[in-house]
C-alpha cells in the first residue's frame, strides 16, 4: 500500500503560505491539501483559484483541491488553469453529480467525491468508474482543528470494500482530526491518503510530525 500524507493548508500561515507549502513539502509531505469553502456551503470563508496559482510555484506535488462550495461546476475549470490536479466535490453540493465528474476529468484532473459523516455512500452506486478519489470526511466539513468523529472507520471499511470490488485504481482520503495517535487506525480502516493540518501546521518541526505519521504508518 502507498501511503499518501496531505497538508491541509488550512492550519498553515496564511501570510507566508509559499514559504509553508516549501517547508511542508520539504518535511516529506506527498501532496498539497487545499481547502475551498465558500461561506454558503459551509460557514467559513478561505481560498479560491487566485491562491491556488499563486502557490503553484512552490511544489511540483499535486495539488488536491476540497471543494466546500455550493454550486461546484463553474468555478471547477478555474482550478484546474490554476494548476489543480485533484478536484474533490460534496454530492450534495452538485445537481448532476456525474456530469461534475466529466467536467472535472475533461479538465485533465482526477475526479473525487467527499462523503460528509452522515453522507451515504450510495452516491457511488452509478458513478464508481468516474471517480478517482474518494474522502471520507471524520469531521463536519467547515473548520480545522476539530476531533475525529470514531464512525468514520466503519465508513472507510465500507469504501474500501467498494474499492477493491470495482478493480480501479481508487485513492482512499481521509480528511478530520487526524493525528499521529489516530492515523494508524484510520490506515487499517482502509485509508491511503491522511489529510492532517492542525496536527501538522500546529508542531513546530513539520518533518519530525510527519516522520512520526510514517513510523506509524510502518508498524
Ligand atoms: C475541514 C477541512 C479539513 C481541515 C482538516 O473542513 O476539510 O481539510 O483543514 O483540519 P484538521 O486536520 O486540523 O482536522
Ligand atoms: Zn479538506
Amino acid at each position: 500500500m502507498t501511503f499518501r500524507i496531505a497538508p491541509s493548508i488550512l492550519s498553515a500561515d496564511f501570510a507566508r503560505l509559499g514559504e509553508e507549502i516549501s517547508q511542508v513539502m520539504a518535511a516529506g509531505a506527498d501532496i498539497v491539501h487545499f481547502d475551498v469553502m465558500d461561506n454558503h456551503y459551509v460557514p467559513n470563508l478561505t481560498i479560491g483559484p487566485l491562491v491556488c496559482s499563486a502557490i503553484r510555484p512552490y511544489t511540483q506535488a499535486p495539488i488536491d483541491v476540497h471543494l466546500m462550495v455550493k454550486p461546484v461546476d463553474r468555478i471547477i475549470p478555474d482550478f484546474a488553469k490554476a494548476g489543480a490536479n485533484i478536484i474533490s466535490f460534496h454530492p450534495e453540493a452538485s445537481e448532476h453529480v456525474d456530469r461534475t465528474l466529466q467536467l472535472i476529468r475533461d479538465q485533465g484532473c482526477k475526479a473525487g467525491l467527499v462523503f460528509n459523516p452522515a453522507t451515504p455512500l450510495n452516491y457511488l452506486d452509478h458513478v464508481m468508474d468516474k471517480v478517482d478519489l474518494i474522502l471520507i470526511m471524520s469531521v463536519n466539513p467547515g473548520f480545522g482543528g476539530q476531533s475525529f468523529i470514531p464512525s468514520a472507520l466503519d465508513k472507510l471499511r465500507e469504501a474500501r470494500q467498494r474499492i477493491t470490488a470495482s478493480g480501479r485504481d481508487i485513492w482512499l482520503e481521509v480528511d478530520g482530526g487526524v493525528k499521529v495517535d489516530n492515523i494508524r487506525a484510520v490506515a487499517e480502516a482502509g485509508a491511503d491518503t491522511f489529510v492532517a493540518g492542525s496536527a501538522i501546521f500546529n508542531t513546530k518541526d513539520y518533518k519530525a510530525t510527519i516522520d512520526a505519521m510514517r513510523a506509524e504508518l510502518a508498524r
